[in-house]
């Protein structure tokens, strides 16, 4: 069962994941593509890709990052407005759901990291919620086994979307501008249309065959039955109306008007659950952000129900005392004592997270100092640790596509936005003439006990089905502060790499002393508990580091790339803001003013 879950784990990983890499040199499949028969992913080579070297952005007064270079325009045009980094994280999570749509959504949920120029620092769930009428088996057959495909390509896949009523919510408490104001840039590309980038068509080429099995959603998404090319405008009347309907009818249209409507008819047409019930109950939740300490930062990151936060912490815990930048960056004792510290972490995250709503987190446990030093002593000096004996180690349990993006204007705000409809276009499906790709977050979940979900991740009860629950996440927009001002905004994409990745681009910058262009170039490692591999990019180990850490027992797992990171560092020496497209996604860029 490992080597499967390994092989699974890899190949979504490397050339399929719909919320990991989308690749401008891979043409990956998506995510379903390696398990759903006729759509057999390719096996991808480990090779370097070759990268666009993309500019070091500096700036004064605001930047915006994102994965689409359109939306970040959007973003930089609001802040040049007057408008605050509130008011732009908005307008970019609406323009993204326009130009970005495989990731972009307002079929979807995610969360909001802010740091309020007040010195406050707040969080926001906006998560999907399974439906009311969900139950703890229902991806299961008569047989008790998972089916495939169910809750990645069916009605039975989406949970309850929480975008619209997300963004309105910052929006109304502490943004500035009007929802018409905001939504007016998406609405205009989506009527309008915008050039299509080699970069966004590849995106699409991952689901041109889902494309075609629904009409509603090859009458936009594909040109007359054949792929959009580069240079060609893509057109999105339906999603302009939608949108015109939010900004005119703000929540209501959503939640209990004409877009509520349409879902429901088509969930009830397809076999779902969904019902106005179900719209009509969803709320979005203000938390306290996890917080933890790492050699004079802090860190302010996603709580339950993501894993992102409390997993990021706990590793940073472990590895607090061992001189990280004098061993090097990659190098064997680095790699070893961080991959150790993951593994563990892991194990903890997927045995006791979940939505707090429904069960009781451990948080200050995990975080505590006593659990990282217990942690930290079983950690062997030369070898690795088998993932067999590491279990969640607080005793028994009782009882990936998204996109991130990150804002600062001038008044010292800063947003780090990361929303998501899970694999790339959700279920793949739009419902009627919405416009709009629905979620397969109910993948999020626990199918069932100890059977992986498409990230791989063998997950416990904690993260069971129940109604009206939150899937368990790894999403973590995160901010850094030092001395009581903003360093960093940072987050990925990526399902469970996501934690990894955001992780790295911290350690890159606040122990290592890089630039953020040498941070997000780096290449980028990740261990999840299961499958018991590192997986690396390629250049992620020297040779003689790769031949150390096989010689400690690990197996090294090559994937071709990982999630994107859209980064903003603060220069300490002069206080400009310093950003740059991570050219993993050509069609992204970072910029201010
Ligand atoms: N859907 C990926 C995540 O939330 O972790």
């Amino acid at each position: 069962m490992r080597k499967s879950l390994a092989v699974t784990f890899a190949l979504l990983l490397a050339l399929a994941c719909g919320v990991c890499a989308p690749t401008a040199f891979a043409l990956p499949q998506d995510t379903h593509a390696a398990q759903d028969g006729p759509l057999q992913a390719k096996v991808p080579d480990a090779t370097q890709p070759t990268r666009p070297d993309e500019p070091l952005v500096t700036a004064r007064h605001g930047m915006v990052v994102s994965a689409q270079h359109l939306a970040t325009q959007v973003g930089v045009d609001i802040l040049k407005q007057g408008g605050n980094a509130v008011d732009a994280a908005v307008a970019v999570g609406y323009a993204l759901a326009v130009v970005h749509p495989c990731c972009g959504n307002i079929g979807g949920g995610g969360f909001m990291t802010l740091h309020l120029a007040n010195g406050s620092n707040l969080f926001l769930d906006f998560r999907e919620k399974a439906p009311l009428a969900a139950t703890p088996d229902m991806m299961r057959n008569a047989a008790g086994t998972v089916v495939k495909g169910r809750s990645t390509l069916t009605y039975l896949g989406v949970g309850v979307p929480g975008t619209v009523m997300g963004f309105d919510d910052a929006l109304k408490k502490y943004g500035t501008l009007s929802r018409a104001q905001v939504l007016a840039p998406a609405i205009k590309l989506a009527r309008d249309g915008f050039v299509l980038q080699p970069g966004d068509v590849r995106i699409l080429d991952t689901s041109i065959d889902y494309f075609k099995q629904h009409p509603n959603v090859a009458a936009t998404f594909l040109d007359h039955g054949q792929p959009w090319q580069a240079g060609q405008v893509l057109k999105q009347p339906q999603l302009a109306h939608t949108l015109q309907l939010i900004a005119d009818e703000g929540t209501r249209a959503f939640y209990a008007g004409p877009i509520a409507a349409a879902v429901v008819k088509a969930s009830q047409a397809n076999h779902g659950l969904l019902t106005l019930q179900d719209f009509k109950s969803y709320t979005v939740q203000w938390e306290k952000p996890i917080e933890c300490g790492y050699h004079g930062y802090t860190i302010y990151s996603a709580p339950p129900p993501s894993s992102g936060g409390t997993t990021i912490c706990e590793t940073l815990q472990i590895i607090d005392p061992y001189p990280f930048a004098k061993w090097g960056f990659h190098s064997a004792q680095s790699t070893h004592y961080f991959i150790e510290a993951e593994r563990r972490a892991f194990a903890d995250r997927n045995t006791y997270l979940g939505d707090p709503a429904f069960v009781r987190n451990p948080v200050a446990r995990l975080l505590s100092a006593e659990h990282a030093a217990k942690l930290r002593a079983g950690i062997q000096p030369d070898k690795a640790t088998p993932s067999s004996e590491v279990q969640g180690s607080l005793g028994p349990y009782q009882a990936t596509n998204t996109t991130h993006y990150s804002v600062v204007d001038a008044k010292g705000n800063a947003v780090a936005v990361t929303y998501t409809v899970n694999s790339y276009f959700g279920i793949k499906q739009i419902a009627g003439d919405t416009g709009f790709f629905l979620n397969n977050e109910m993948d999020d979940f626990t199918s069932k006990p100890g059977v992986p979900n498409q990230f791989g991740l063998v997950q416990g009860n904690a993260n069971q089905i129940e109604p009206g629950k939150r899937p368990l996440s790894s999403m973590s927009p995160t901010i850094v502060m030092h001395d009581g001002k903003l360093a960093m905004v940072t987050g990925s994409p990526g399902g469970s790499t996501i934690i990894s990745t955001t992780m790295e681009s911290i350690l890159n910058v606040v122990e290592y002393g890089m630039s953020v262009k040498q941070a997000i170039d780096a290449p980028r490692i990740h261990m999840q508990w299961y499958p018991d591999e590192i997986f690396a990019e390629p250049g992620a180990f020297t040779p003689s580091v790769q031949a150390a850490l096989e010689a400690m027992g690990y197996k090294i797992h090559p994937v071709r790339q990982m999630g994107d990171i859209a980064a903003i560092v603060v220069n300490s020496a002069n206080g400009e803001l310093e950003s740059v497209n991570d050219p993993r996604y050509p069609a992204g860029a970072a910029a201010g003013y």
